[in-house]
């Protein structure tokens, strides 16, 4: 009789040859945590990607499978870790002016009647929900100043917020290499930012003084009370499950001022049941219709 290894379960087998053991099992652990922090959805198919942004957090905590990883970041000693795998695993991609249509829709529809009105005293509220390192509120912010040059004396405020402290950090420093500044306009770019040491560019206190960074998980509370005109929510909800984006875009509406606009990204869609509390204003650019108030 010849003697055969025992069967490996599937659970147990290695999902990617590597340096460190990652089984399904792992797998299913880390995607479970991170759908439950952030309402991320990761897919077998991005297994790899998993372990080599991992990867590199084992090597600097010395740890030798995914194995001890999985229990640190499930045990309330682990916390600070579970953020940092939260941090590794979230794209945070994103460009000054990505996705110009928006802007110039800004620019031209929802800020002119929304300046008017700030001027005769009037306050002017936009949301960069999920902001990552803080091109997107500055691009609105540089918008706003491009017809309201003295907005900060006026009631006009971004709130940004991203579930990434490290990206939060980024925003309110406010200073980028000069390189990613080639998507904003040079009339903008001049006026706007000024040359920082290092071959950086720092964004003008003016811009700085419209826009507040803060923490802010987006299947979670949302502590704010006041709406707003615009909210931008762009090219997050793309990782979030069909029904987690449903509740989001519902939660938007009546958080949304009457005809306000909320601006998703390039391959999103607003579906489901808040279908009806928006109507199509543009490329993926809707308007709160007056049936979707609170
Ligand atoms: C690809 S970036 C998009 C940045 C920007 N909105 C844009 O379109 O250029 C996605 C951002 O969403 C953030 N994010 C992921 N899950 C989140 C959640 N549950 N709540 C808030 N932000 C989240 C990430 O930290 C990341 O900064």
């Amino acid at each position: 009789m010849t003697s055969s290894a025992p069967p490996i379960s599937r659970s147990s087998a290695n999902m990617v040859d590597g340096e460190f053991a990652f089984t399904e099992a792992d797998f299913r652990k880390i995607s479970a945590m991170v759908h439950g922090d952030a309402g991320i959805y990761l897919p077998e198919a991005k297994a790899t990607l998993v372990y080599s942004r991992l990867a590199k957090r084992l090597r600097a905590l010395g740890l030798t499978s995914f194995k001890d990883y999985c229990a640190l970041v499930a045990d309330a000693e682990g916390l600070d870790e579970r953020q940092k795998m939260l941090a590794a695993l979230t794209t945070n991609v994103t460009r000054f002016f990505r996705e110009p249509h928006h802007f110039e829709h800004l620019r031209d529809k929802v800020l002119p009647p929304l300046l008017d009105a700030a001027r005769r005293g009037g306050k002017v509220r936009i949301w960069s929900a999920a902001c990552s390192s803080g091109q997107e509120p500055f691009s609105i912010a540089m918008t706003i100043l491009s017809l309201m040059p003295e907005a900060v004396d006026r009631d006009v405020r971004i709130l940004a917020t991203d579930i990434d402290p490290n990206m939060v950090a980024e925003g309110r420093r406010g200073i980028y290499a000069t390189q990613l500044l080639d998507g904003v306009p040079p009339d903008l770019r001049k006026r706007w930012t000024t040359p920082a040491p290092g071959g950086e560019a720092r964004m003008a206190d003016e811009a700085r003084a419209l826009v507040t960074f803060n923490e802010l998980n987006l299947i979670g509370e949302w502590p704010m009370k006041g709406r707003f005109d615009a909210i931008f929510c762009r090219n997050v909800a793309i990782y979030f499950e069909d029904d987690t984006q449903a509740r989001l875009w519902s939660r938007f509406a009546p958080m949304i001022n009457p005809d306000g606009a909320l601006y998703i990204g390039h391959s999103e869609r607003v579906q489901g049941p808040a279908v009806s509390l928006f109507r199509p204003d543009g490329v993926t650019t809707y308007r709160r219709t007056a049936g979707a108030a609170a």
